[in-house]
């Protein structure tokens, strides 16, 4: 007869070998932060969306209205507010997956990571103030909330993917 080194009978070591083999599936999908990088992703792009028709706008390439113009800064405003404690897990950087172009660096230095996400909510706010007030206001307004994208982009950002 067979002894088993940690002591299980036969019957309870191939249920807990069961179960390991269970979990080993379930612990690889939660490292792989799909939904969460997915969701960062998501919101980025809507932020895109917005800021773009407002440069649009400064630009003069899309004609001027004074509703749209303050609804896309609502938008990104609402966006600023989201918290963002659900899209920044541990682990989910751009060595551990091939996914993302999220750094190391915002987790070596999450302090930096925040306060660029608050400059960034600031500009948006002071974009919402002006928006509506006419095509001139624009450029400075979307030049200073671009820059607070640049910024974290230049910090924290990693080549495209390819
Ligand atoms: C606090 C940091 C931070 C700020 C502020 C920020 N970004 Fe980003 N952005 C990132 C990071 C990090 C990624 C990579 C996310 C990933 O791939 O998981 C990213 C990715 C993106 C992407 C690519 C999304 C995709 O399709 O994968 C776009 C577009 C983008 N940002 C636009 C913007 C715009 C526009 C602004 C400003 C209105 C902005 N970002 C502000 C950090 C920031």
């Amino acid at each position: 007869m067979i002894r088993h080194a940690n002591g299980l009978g036969p019957r309870a070591a191939a249920a807990s070998l069961a179960a390991a083999l269970a979990l080993a599936p379930a612990a690889t999908l939660a490292q792989d932060f799909e939904n969460q990088v997915a969701a960062r992703q998501g919101q980025f792009k809507v932020m895109a969306l917005n800021l773009g028709m407002l440069g649009g706008m400064a630009r003069g390439t899309v004609e001027y209205d004074a509703d749209t113009a303050a609804l896309a800064a609502a938008n990104l405003v609402a966006i600023s507010q989201l918290d963002q404690a659900f899209h920044w897990p541990e682990g989910s950087d751009n060595i551990m997956l091939d996914t993302t172009r999220a750094q190391p660096s915002i987790w070596e230095d999450f302090d930096d990571f925040a306060s660029k996400w608050q400059d960034y909510g600031t500009q948006a706010a002071a974009l919402a103030e002006v928006a509506a007030t006419g095509q001139e206001a624009l450029g400075p307004a979307v030049g200073a909330l671009g820059g607070t994208c640049q910024a974290c982009h230049e910090a924290h950002r990693g080549p495209e993917l390819n």
